[in-house]
């Protein structure tokens, strides 16, 4: 190509991948990934997670302050999936994507909510209410159908940590497991504006709906280098039990041959990551209640030859994956969790972002030529 051609007007610096750009004002998160703060709507994720139940958390999202006793979300009436969405997710191949099902599952619901494309802020909270109810319904019915096992009704009692885990058996979880899923699904629940929550306000500031910016978000977080993570530590972790490779000799072979740990180093956090720290004390308690120490140490031991071989700590995902083993669930199915937490963050966003809406459309710097004609000058 002739250089000349190249347009050059077009200023030519932009920020790769928008890193560190200030695309907006929310009030919902503040990270500070030097410290390793995390903070929800002005409260330490530390406090929320010993203090505080998922839904107490999806409320303070959405309302900005934690509910008092009579504002606590009531969840269960609302956990009803129209029977034909379970019916067509129940035709899905066996072999099944389970994000990409749950996609549709999400699509799916709109089809049957007669607000669907009700645009007032009163419509828009019962939704985000209603896709918190049933996107656990959803999740337990494929981990289920993944087995040839029809779905276990929701109780329309307890909170959506119980619920979920009664969901995937059909019997009623210990206190321990629904408080490590509990909690999870509250380190989960929002973390700034990440690609999946971007997705959710650029699909919603067009003034598109709310399920249609929850299944572009969904379908941001089903990329590998979003949500993907979890499932990976599982595998690795999986894999290195049954090799019994030391743990030790594993890191260093990898790092030699440049290859990536999962569950290590994180894009904004340059120290601990916050949530990951709740959730070793969480693996911890939760592998002594079930006399069941080895992930505990097999975690401890990988993350310790990290830190001395590469000074990279742990993230949320590194910790996730061995709960949500202990508490029976698949590897493939993680991200799926990831979606039943982050939920609430989205649903948020979005309603901020309706609050005082612009439609968010950047420019790109254009690099390619101009002054291009269809007919040749010679004729
Ligand atoms: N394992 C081994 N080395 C790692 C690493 C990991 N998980 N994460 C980062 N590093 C190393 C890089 O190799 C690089 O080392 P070098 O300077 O010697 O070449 C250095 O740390 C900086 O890496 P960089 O890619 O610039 O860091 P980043 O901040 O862009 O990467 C992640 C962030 C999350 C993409 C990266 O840490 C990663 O791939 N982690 C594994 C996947 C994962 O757990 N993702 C979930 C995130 S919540």
């Amino acid at each position: 190509m002739d250089p000349s051609k190249i347009a050059s007007s077009s200023p030519n610096h932009h920020v790769k991948g928008l890193e560190g750009v200030i695309a907006l004002n929310s009030s919902i998160c503040y990270i500070d990934g030097r410290k390793g703060t995390l903070v929800y709507r002005g409260y330490s994720i530390e406090d929320l997670a010993a203090n505080s139940t998922y839904e107490d958390v999806a409320y303070l999202l959405w309302h900005g302050h934690l509910p008092s006793e009579e504002e606590r979300l009531q969840l269960g009436p609302l956990r009803d999936v129209p029977q034909p969405v379970l019916c067509i997710l129940g035709q899905l191949p066996a072999d099944f994507d389970p994000m990409a099902a749950l996609r549709t599952g999400i699509s799916l619901l709109s089809h049957y909510d007669p607000e669907a494309n009700e645009a007032t802020p009163e419509a828009n909270y019962r939704k985000a209410l209603r896709l918190t109810a049933q996107i656990p319904v959803l999740t337990a019915a494929l981990v289920r159908h993944r087995h040839g096992k029809p779905p276990v009704a929701p109780e329309s009692t307890g909170n959506t940590a119980e619920n979920f885990l009664y969901m995937l058996t059909g019997e009623e979880p210990g206190i321990r497991a629904a408080q490590a899923l509990d909690a999870a699904l509250v380190l989960h629940s929002e973390h700034g504006l990440n690609a999946s929550t971007f997705a959710a306000r650029v699909i919603g500031a067009t003034l598109s709906d709310m399920y249609s910016a929850i299944t572009g978000a969904v379908s941001a977080l089903k990329g590998a280098l979003h949500g993907g993570a979890n499932t990976r530590v599982m595998r690795m972790l999986l894999k290195l039990h049954q090799s019994g490779e030391n743990p030790a000799d594993f890191v260093r072979r990898k790092l030699a041959q440049k290859e990536r740990i999962m569950g290590f180093g994180h894009r904004v956090y340059k120290t601990l990551d916050p949530r990951a720290d709740v959730l070793q004390k969480m693996l911890r308690e939760l592998g002594q209640e079930r006399n069941e120490m080895y992930w505990v140490e097999l975690c401890s031991a990988l993350s310790r030859v990290m830190e001395e071989e590469k000074g990279i700590n742990a993230n949320v995902d590194f910790y996730s994956a061995p709960i949500y083993h202990l508490l029976g669930i698949e590897p493939d199915f993680y991200t799926t969790l990831f979606v039943m937490g982050r939920i609430t963050g989205w649903t948020a966003h979005l309603l901020e972002q309706w609050e005082d809406n612009r439609l968010i459309r950047p420019r790109a710097a254009y690099t390619g030529p101009l002054g291009r004609k269809t007919q040749s000058p010679t004729n």
